[in-house]
């Protein structure tokens, strides 16, 4: 896949359709990486996603007229925690991975948070090699564990918290040198965009 035909734009409520199913095939491919469920949203109108990307801010990743990524982005309420956001609901089509769409995705959320926040934190379940080093090559630091943060069916998951400090880096589109280095989850009381 060439990363280089892909369009980055902000999802409208125009694309409530394409979100609803691309988000429902990320809760049911890939379940642990989410706080939300299948069975939860599976049951939701289109309306409730259509009010979600009216409300919440979302990127999708467009092949032609094809949407095979999304990424989210929801900046904490309240006075002393707006300095902060939070990158959730990430998730590209397994079809198209490997091909930088989901550092593409990254980098559009950062472009935004950068005129809205100081830090981008996220949270990563803790065997989500794929997602952590994704992370980890765009500049996110890993600053703490939440042990057994996630709990389903009986089995717990450990998360790993990663932050993006916007006011440390040096050039302008927020990239830091590699690193070696994955559920972004929503962290917050806001529940516009859920991970
Ligand atoms: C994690 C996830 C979003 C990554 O998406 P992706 O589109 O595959 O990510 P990228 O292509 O940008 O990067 C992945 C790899 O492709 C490589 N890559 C980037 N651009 C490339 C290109 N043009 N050609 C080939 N490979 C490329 C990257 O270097 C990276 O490899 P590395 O980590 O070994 O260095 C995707 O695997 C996914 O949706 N997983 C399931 C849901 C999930 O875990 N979400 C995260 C929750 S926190």
């Amino acid at each position: 896949m060439n990363a280089a035909r892909i369009e980055i734009r902000r999802l409208a409520t125009a694309d409530a359709v394409a979100y609803r199913d691309l988000r429902l095939a990320a809760l049911r491919d890939s379940p642990e990486a989410f706080g939300s469920t299948f069975e939860r949203e599976s049951a939701e109108p289109l309306a409730w996603f259509r009010h979600r990307l009216g409300n919440g801010l979302v990127f999708g990743a467009f092949r032609s007229f094809e949407l095979l990524g999304i990424a989210g982005f929801v900046r904490r309420e309240g006075e002393k925690e707006a300095h902060k956001g939070l990158l959730v609901g990430m998730y590209v089509r397994p079809d198209a991975r490997d091909a930088g769409i989901g550092r593409q995705l990254i980098e559009a959320v950062i472009g935004y948070a950068r005129q809205q926040v100081e830090v981008i934190q996220l949270s990563v379940v803790s065997g989500n090699e794929r997602a952590r080093r994704l992370y980890a090559g765009l500049g996110f630091v890993e600053y703490g564990i939440e042990k057994n943060s996630l709990k389903q069916r009986g089995h717990y998951y450990d998360e790993i918290l990663m932050a993006l400090d916007l006011m440390r880096d040096g050039d302008s589109d927020g990239r830091m040198p590699r690193a070696d280095g994955a559920r972004c989850e929503e962290r917050s009381s806001s529940t516009a965009v859920p991970s």
